[in-house]
């Protein structure tokens, strides 16, 4: 849930030894603070796990941008050897302001307009995943026109329902993501990329949904790509090189949570991919996954101050204390979006109070503005006390809006006792700069 250099002395919370109280001083409320030697630690697992399990069958880790992405954030990335995801010409230009290798760089959605295929392609990109028929044509066009062979994946759907919330979940039949394996869709995407001398169809990738635990989806999903390799194999009579397995490994947001490690995900999908490979007497191709979550979800806590708190008094005759933050759903929206559940601490002092009932909201105009819709705090939380959030790392600052023109707050990175801005605290000019004076 904390990031590996989150410790609490006399009950105030210490980033890389650096006190609550002294972040909030320096960089004020809400912000977010990022762990970045333990988000180097989380890429290398994930590589490390990748490479002790499938040797020289290993690809790559393309990191999901979408997660969290800066340009500091990229270069970790690429010091780390690992590679990334994207998924539009935004998140492209920031991996290439972060000096990524394009060689690394593997281009996700499903309605890449021509002019972001356009760049992906002139800048060289690895892979570019075909979400569409229409896509397929679309970039065998652009490649023809940059006289480029395009590497390039097909994101098949491989019917599988994920346990998890449906906005997140995303192989299963009805979705706008992918080609049906079932319905036949993928083999006549195969066919059509064959159709174009301008790609270079690389393998197949399934992206299941995100916040999973248990590895049972995951190596279903493996096996079912396989047995379209399988085929492929069978009217071609050639392989497939690489199967990309895609994220979603699930990550502790409460206290008890569990989390998916790298450790028990690979051995689980390469003992998946080895007997599907060997029922079908396949060589075992190239993996390669794309873990967003998993790598910058923990690492990443949001500091807020309290600015008031009210007691209701319930139907049943309880009472509930909402405690108001200096922030809400322009920099958390999980909660109202997915009925994303959320720890809070006191970060700044230790309380021997007793707890009371308690909703941690936002100050937004808005009823649906909760961070944590029900949880025990202490009695004697008060305005100017701090609270801090874990785990608010992945599809935090990343899905941040202006709601209300309400500021983004800034992302704090803390490495060896020391804090740096990377992403700036958004300001009332920023808060102007699109407007137009009539
Ligand atoms: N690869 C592809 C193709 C994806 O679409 C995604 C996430 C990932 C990898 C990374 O998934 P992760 O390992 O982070 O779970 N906004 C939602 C999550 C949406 C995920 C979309 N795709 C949330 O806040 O839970």
């Amino acid at each position: 849930m904390w990031s590996k250099n989150v410790s609490f002395t006399n009950g105030e919370l210490h980033l890389s030894g650096i006190p609550a109280t002294k972040l909030a001083q320096d960089f004020g409320t809400p912000a977010f603070f990022i762990d970045e030697d333990d988000f180097r630690t989380r890429a290398s697992a994930w590589n490390n796990a990748l490479r002790d399990e499938f040797g020289s069958h290993a690809g790559t880790v393309y990191y999901a941008a979408k997660a969290f992405i800066s340009t500091a954030v990229a270069t970790w990335v690429k010091e780390c050897g690992i590679g990334i995801d994207v998924c539009t010409g935004g998140e492209l230009a920031v991996a290439l302001a972060g000096g990524i290798d394009p060689q690394k760089i593997e281009v996700h959605g499903n309605n890449k307009s021509v002019s972001e295929i356009d760049r992906a392609v002139s800048v060289g990109v690895k892979t570019i995943v075909m979400d569409s028929i229409h896509e397929i044509d679309r970039v065998a066009t652009v490649a023809r026109s940059h006289k480029k062979v395009q590497g390039v994946m097909l994101r098949l759907t491989p019917g599988i329902q994920a346990h998890t919330h449906e906005s997140i979940s995303t192989a299963h039949e009805d979705v706008k993501f992918g080609f049906s394996i079932a319905s036949g869709a993928a083999w006549a995407a195969v066919e059509k990329v064959l159709s174009h001398p301008e790609l270079e169809l690389r393998g197949f990738h399934s992206h299941i949904g995100s916040q999973i635990f248990g590895t049972d989806s995951f190596q279903l999903a493996a096996d079912r790509l396989i047995s379209l390799l399988a085929k492929y194999r069978d009217v071609y009579g050639r392989e497939l090189p690489e199967l990309d397995l895609g994220g979603g490994y699930g990550i502790a947001y409460l206290p008890g949570d569990e989390t998916l490690e790298p450790g028990e995900v690979m051995p689980a999908l390469r003992s998946a991919v080895t007997a599907s490979c060997e029922k079908h007497k396949l060589n075992i191709p190239i993996i390669s996954i794309e873990p967003g979550r998993a790598i910058v979800g923990p690492t990443t806590f949001t500091l807020y101050e309290v600015g008031t708190t009210k007691d209701v008094v319930l139907e049943d005759g309880k009472t509930r204390r909402y405690i108001s933050v200096d922030g809400g759903m322009s920099d958390n929206i999980r909660p109202s979006l997915y009925d994303a559940e959320y720890h809070a601490v006191i970060a700044h002092r230790a309380s021997s109070a007793s707890t009371v009932n308690s909703r941690v909201v936002g100050k937004h105009c808005e009823t649906g503005d909760i961070v944590i819709r029900e949880i025990n705090l202490p009695s004697d939380i008060a305005p100017g006390d701090l609270i801090a959030i874990p785990a608010t790392g992945a599809y935090g600052r990343s899905m941040a809006s202006n709601y209300n023109h309400v500021p983004r707050p800034p992302v704090v990175a803390v490495k060896d006792g020391k804090a740096r801005v990377i992403v700036r605290r958004e300001n009332e000019e920023d808060l102007l700069a699109l407007d137009v004076k009539e």
